[in-house]
């Protein structure tokens, strides 16, 4: 194995990322707490609560980030807090995020603000939601109002969180509100993003010219389960057509692409990101199948990968850092001039058996793709403490520390010691590499 030290480029920005709702606490006037108090909606019926109680007091999980030497952090805003009606901002909701903001830079840390991860408040809902077309003007009057509101505080944002994470749980699985199953909708509920995202992006440099703007796109590498099948590749390649493609050309090019529309480019979409924020987790395997409700793409779970605490078919299943690799090098290739940071990056294991050498070998994956030339600027692992993982409520445990929502007690798991040496050598040192890596080829 290698000894060549694997170091980060200077300035690197070592973070983790969190989530309003699910670490705020009490975030009783969106669309996520209406949907926890339907029986069923959620695993045991568990409820988000006081969550890590970041409205009280995030600065005490800033002081332990602090602590493992990060200089950065991904957050997002609630909007249900800021806009609790529709037009009427509520400023003792901003204080607090100035707050928030202030405390993070006061500790070194630069904050990345999420506009959108996944809530929002119930009067939109109740308006339709992003089924409405008045949606595209509703978040860009918000965002007008948050980002000028916090600009003397913070540059970088990004606009919506895994869109087409949100629209496949929403309005095709049918797993997370609104709970449909509408293949239609859901291409109508696309476009709205888009729009909105596009919105957003111009809202911002509209009265902030040198701001950093992005979304948070998930992408999985999706492929055949047989190399030899063609009808595999096939069901993989309209995976992410669909998941990937289309969103992504969209906000470079500026054309809707089939099935979004046939024909209507809008200058407005084209060019709406500064940098490419990739949340990353694992790879899919399809097979062929007839059935349209799969999209034609059966899940298939390879027998022998090695798996999280989502289990063997679950959706964070298996171990694969070289994926990481690879998709920092399609990012390249689609943009080789965009900044990619990884805003997103982790795995549930409530035992940290797993989670050290996970992050040695994500993070060295990482370090390949920089030395080849991709231009990764950072790192957002989550999550720092476990928090409220949305339908599997406190079912799944991402965080560097240990959080009991009873107690609200932390406990720093092992991984918190590794990545907090990463951190701070700003490379991955090679007493890690030999703990970690020896029978890996890196
Ligand atoms: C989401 C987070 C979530 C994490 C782990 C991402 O899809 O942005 O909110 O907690 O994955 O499931």
């Amino acid at each position: 194995m290698t000894t060549k030290p694997l170091t980060f480029p200077p300035g690197f920005l070592w973070g983790t990322a969190s989530a309003s709702h699910q670490v705020e606490g009490n975030n009783s006037n969106n669309q996520w707490w209406a949907f926890e108090q339907q029986p069923g909606a959620i695993w045991h019926g568990d409820k988000s609560g006081l969550a890590c109680d970041w409205w009280a007091n995030a600065e005490a999980d800033f002081d332990r980030m602090a602590g493992l030497g990060l200089n950065a952090h991904r957050l997002s805003l609630e909007w249900s807090r800021i806009e609790p009606e529709p037009g009427r901002f509520d400023h003792a909701a901003i204080d607090r995020y100035r707050e928030m903001l202030d405390a993070l830079r006061q500790r070194g840390m630069t904050p990345l603000v999420t506009l959108h991860h996944f809530t929002e408040p119930l009067w939109f809902t109740r308006m339709g939601g992003w089924e409405n077309g008045a949606s595209v003007a509703f978040f860009r009057r918000y965002v007008d109002f948050a980002t000028r509101a916090l600009g003397d505080l913070c540059d970088f944002w990004t606009t919506i969180n895994e869109p087409l994470v949100l629209i496949a749980q929403g309005w095709f699985l049918g797993n997370w509100p609104p709970r449909k199953q509408n293949f239609p909708l859901a291409m109508r509920v696309m476009r709205h993003l888009l729009f909105a995202h596009a919105e957003a992006y111009h809202a911002i440099h509209a009265h902030q010219p040198g701001a950093k703007v992005g979304y948070a796109k998930h992408v999985r590498l999706t492929q055949g389960l047989r190399p030899s099948s063609r009808l595999d590749r096939y069901a993989a390649g309209l995976r992410r057509w669909l998941f990937e493609h289309i969103w992504v050309a969209a906000t470079d090019d500026g054309w809707l692409r089939p099935p979004l529309s046939l024909t209507r480019r809008d200058p407005r979409l084209a060019k709406t990101i500064d940098f490419f924020g990739l949340n990353y987790y694992t790879r899919d395997h399809l097979s062929f199948t007839l059935n349209p409700a799969f999209l034609f793409g059966k899940p298939e779970y390879l027998p022998n990968a090695e798996h999280s605490d989502s289990g063997r078919d679950g959706p964070f299943s298996q171990y694969d850092p070289e994926g990481l690799y690879q998709v920092c090098q399609e990012v390249r290739r689609f943009r080789p001039d965009l900044p990619i940071y990884i805003t997103e990056n982790g795995l549930p294991d409530r035992d940290d058996e797993q989670r050290p050498r996970w992050l040695v070998a994500h993070l060295a994956a990482l370090q390949r793709a920089i030395a080849s030339g991709c231009d990764v600027r950072g790192y957002f692992h989550w999550t720092l403490a476990d928090n409220f993982e949305w339908a599997e409520g406190w079912g799944l445990r991402f965080g560097l520390f240990e959080m009991d929502p009873a107690t609200q007690v932390r406990t720093a798991r092992p991984s918190a010691g590794v990545y907090a040496a990463i951190a701070q050598a700003n490379g991955i040192p090679d007493s890690l590499l030999n703990q970690y890596l020896a029978q890996e080829s890196l």
